[in-house]
């Protein structure tokens, strides 16, 4: 996938978000638990203000427990419906039956009242790229789940999966664009994984990276590349130096090879062999 956005895609993606939109009752939006806010597009909250909506924490299982507690509160706070999750597995999942019921009990109520019966909550998946929509959508409708829509002959239209008498889902997820606001948030985007690798300068990225950890998850970082700390002060090249040692990443000639170095603490970082790390917290 390529994660370059400009403004034909973003016109488009708008396009198709608005026309889905309107025709669900709630929002299922997925953020990154180790960025919630760089992994958000707050145009989402101009899209979806008429709809129920439930923010999805997730990848929570990647990002620090104590900061997972702290982004929980604080988009309740926001007057949100949220949970974490982790979609690979589908710890979490189990919970959001009865928050969706929850989320749109004024629309429940308001079929009630006018005698419509078993009509299901319909929603949309959305997220930036990467986030997990695709693994969150085969976690959460599992094998079970029946299409409706589409079949040959009977309708046209979208497809929807009924996960049961109470909720469908529309299997295409929407994609928000990234916001890439300020230098700081397209770092933290493509720490995470959200952005092409190919376009990124990767000791650039591993060497911010690396600073942060040595400020805030420091004795995670020595642990995992058996650094001793004896009361020194490592410098983030300091650290990939080490590491250029100890994972043996040379060029030709015993010369470092900090590239290397770098997509290998970058990959490190995002499948969690470094430890549970959140990137930003609410402020
Ligand atoms: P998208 O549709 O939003 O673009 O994202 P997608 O589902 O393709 O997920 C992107 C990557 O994130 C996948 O990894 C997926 O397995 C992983 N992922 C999704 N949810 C979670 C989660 O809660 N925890 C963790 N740890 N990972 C998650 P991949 O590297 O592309 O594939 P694979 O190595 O898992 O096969």
């Amino acid at each position: 996938m390529n994660y370059q956005w400009y403004p034909g895609h973003m016109t488009k993606a708008k396009r198709m978000m608005q026309e889905n939109i309107s025709l669900i009752d709630l929002v299922i939006e997925l953020v990154d638990a180790r960025a919630p806010l760089s992994s958000r597009n707050p145009d989402i909250d101009e899209l979806g203000k008429q709809k129920s909506r439930l923010i999805l924490l997730n990848k929570s299982d990647l990002a620090d427990p104590k900061k997972n507690l702290c982004w929980m509160n604080y988009f309740k706070e926001k007057g949100f419906y949220v949970l974490e999750v982790n979609a690979k597995t589908g710890q979490g999942l189990k919970a959001i039956q009865s928050m969706v019921r929850e989320a749109c009990k004024e629309k429940i109520e308001r079929d009630r009242k006018r005698g419509i019966k078993n009509r299901p909550v319909r929603a949309i998946v959305v997220g930036i790229p990467n986030v997990g929509k695709s693994t969150f959508i085969n976690s959460f409708a599992g094998k079970a789940c029946t299409k409706t829509g589409n079949k040959p002959g009977v309708t046209k239209g979208k497809q929807w999966i009924r996960l049961n008498k109470e909720l469908e889902l529309l299997d295409t997820p929407g994609i928000l664009w990234p916001k890439f606001e300020s230098e700081e948030v397209g770092k933290k985007l493509a720490m995470i994984g959200s952005m092409n690798d190919e376009i990124l300068q990767m000791t650039e990225l591993a060497d911010a990276l690396v600073t942060y950890l040595l400020s805030y998850y420091r004795s995670e970082l020595l642990r995992r590349y058996q650094i001793e700390e004896e009361g020194q002060i490592f410098t983030a090249q300091e650290v990939m130096a080490i590491v250029c040692e100890k994972r043996k990443c040379y060029k030709r000639g015993q010369e470092p090879d900090y590239e290397k170095a770098a997509a290998l603490i970058i990959d490190d970082f995002r499948s969690g062999r470094i430890g549970q790390i959140t990137l930003e917290e609410p402020g």
